[in-house]
C-alpha cells in the first residue's frame, strides 16, 4: 500500500503519531555514537518487581486455554481490594469491575462501545493537551471530537499526562453533576493515581459509579507496561455493555499475566519503593531547571515534568535537546494547548538523569550551540 488508506487518516488525522515523529527526528539530531537519553516516552525503565517476575513465571501452564475477558474472579477482586485500600471505595468485583490489556486498548475501544453513531449523543470531550489515544479512538468510532483545552492560567487540570496536574474532589463532583443530571458517561483515566508526591490524587469513583468508568494500570505503578494490564471499575451499565462486547475483540488478558497482576494489585510496598525512586529523579531534574530559571507548571503527580519550553518554541528547543542526545516531548505534539512547553517523562535511570543534567549545560550554553 503506497498511501495511507482511510482508516489511517480516520486514526490519525493528516499527522504522524507524536512518538514516532520524536523518534525520527531524534534519529537524524543525536550526535553519532552518543547514547541518547530518553525523557521523551512514558515507558518507565525501572526494574518489574521480582515478586512479580515470580508470579508470572510460576503461573505459565503447560495446556493453554483461550482466557476468559471478564477475567479471573480473583483478580477482580484484587482489583477492588486495592481500590478500598488507595480510594476508600468499595465495589463489588462482579458488577462494577472488568480487567482490561493495559488501559491504552480500554481508552480505544471504549469509544467504540459508547458512541451511536449518526446520533446527536455522538460527542466526545477531550482534553488538549491530551494523551492521544483518546482522540484516535474517538475517531475511530466516528464521534466528533470537540476540545476542552487545558490551560496554565486553570492550573492544567486533568488529566496527568502531559502536564502533571492533579484535581480534587470538589472539581470531580461539579464534572459529575453535569454527567448525572444530562447523562453523559465520564471516563476518568486514572493510569497515574498511584505516582504522586505529596498529596495523594483521587479517584472519581469516590463520588460513587454512577455515569462514571475510571481506568486503571499496573504499567506505571509496578512497571509494567510489557505485561499490558490493566482494570475498568463504574457505572454497572457501562461494565455490563463492556462485558458483552469485550469478547468479540480479543482483548482477554492472559491468564498468566492476570495471576501476576493478582500479585502487584495486592502489594504496596513496591509502588511505594517506585514512587521513592522517581521522587529522587524529580529532585534532581526540579533543583537544575530551577537553577537555570526553567518555570515548571502542573508536575504534581505522575512522572512527568511539565515545564515552559526556554525561548518559547518547544519543537526548536527540543531539537536542542536532540543535538546532545536527549529526548523531550514537546508540548504541541500532545495538542495545540500545549505549544510552548516540554513534557519530560522521568523514565530514564537515575544516574541517567544525572548524565541529561550535565548534558543540559551545552543547551542552554549560547556559545555551545
Ligand atoms: C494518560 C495515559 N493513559 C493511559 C495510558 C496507557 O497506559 P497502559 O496502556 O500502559 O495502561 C498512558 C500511557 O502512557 C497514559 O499516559
Amino acid at each position: 500500500m503506497s498511501r495511507p488508506g482511510p482508516i489511517h487518516r480516520l486514526l490519525v488525522g493528516p499527522d504522524e503519531y507524536p512518538f514516532v515523529t520524536l523518534e525520527r527526528r531524534a534519529r537524524a539530531l543525536a550526535p553519532p555514537g552518543v547514547r541518547v537519553i530518553h525523557f521523551g516516552m512514558g515507558d518507565p525503565r525501572e526494574e518489574t518487581p521480582g515478586f512479580i517476575r515470580d508470579t508470572l513465571r510460576g503461573a505459565v501452564p503447560a495446556v493453554s486455554s483461550y482466557p476468559a475477558a471478564v477475567g479471573r474472579p480473583e483478580l477482580r477482586a484484587a482489583c477492588a481490594g486495592w481500590l478500598t485500600r488507595r480510594f476508600g471505595v468499595t465495589l463489588d468485583p462482579e458488577r462494577h469491575l472488568l480487567p482490561a490489556n493495559g488501559t491504552k486498548e480500554a481508552v480505544f475501544l471504549l469509544a467504540l462501545a459508547v458512541v451511536e453513531r449518526g446520533q446527536d449523543r455522538s460527542t466526545i470531550v477531550i482534553p488538549t493537551p491530551a494523551y492521544p489515544v483518546y482522540e484516535a479512538g474517538a475517531r475511530f468510532a466516528g464521534a466528533q471530537v470537540h476540545h476542552a483545552p487545558l490551560t496554565s492560567a486553570a492550573g492544567w487540570n486533568y488529566p496527568h499526562n502531559p502536564t502533571g496536574a492533579t484535581i480534587g474532589p470538589g472539581e470531580y463532583r461539579r464534572v459529575l453533576d453535569v454527567a448525572r443530571r444530562f447523562g453523559f458517561w465520564v471516563a476518568s483515566d486514572e493510569a497515574y493515581a498511584d505516582i504522586y508526591f505529596d498529596e495523594r490524587p483521587h479517584s472519581a469513583l469516590e463520588l460513587g459509579v454512577e455515569n462514571v468508568l475510571a481506568l486503571h494500570t499496573l504499567s506505571k505503578r509496578s512497571a509494567m507496561t510489557g505485561y499490558r494490564s490493566g482494570f475498568m471499575a463504574g457505572d454497572p451499565r457501562l461494565i455490563d455493555a463492556l462485558r458483552r462486547f469485550r469478547p468479540s475483540v480479543g482483548v482477554a488478558t492472559p491468564d498468566f499475566v492476570q495471576q501476576a497482576a493478582v500479585a502487584a494489585w495486592g502489594d504496596d510496598a513496591h509502588a511505594e519503593e517506585q514512587r521513592r525512586r522517581y521522587a529522587a529523579k524529580r529532585s534532581l531534574l526540579m533543583d537544575d531547571f530551577a537553577r537555570r530559571a526553567w518555570r515548571i507548571e502542573g508536575s504534581e503527580a505522575t512522572f512527568y515534568l511539565w515545564a515552559r519550553a526556554p525561548g518559547g518554541d518547544d519543537v526548536a528547543f527540543v531539537e536542542r535537546l536532540m543535538r546532545v542526545g536527549l529526548v523531550a516531548m514537546p508540548g504541541s505534539f500532545l495538542g495545540e494547548a500545549g505549544a510552548g512547553y516540554v513534557r519530560w517523562a522521568l523514565v530514564p535511570t537515575l544516574e541517567e538523569c544525572r548524565e541529561a543534567v550535565t548534558r543540559l549545560d551545552a543547551v542552554t550554553d549560547p556559545v555551545a550551540r
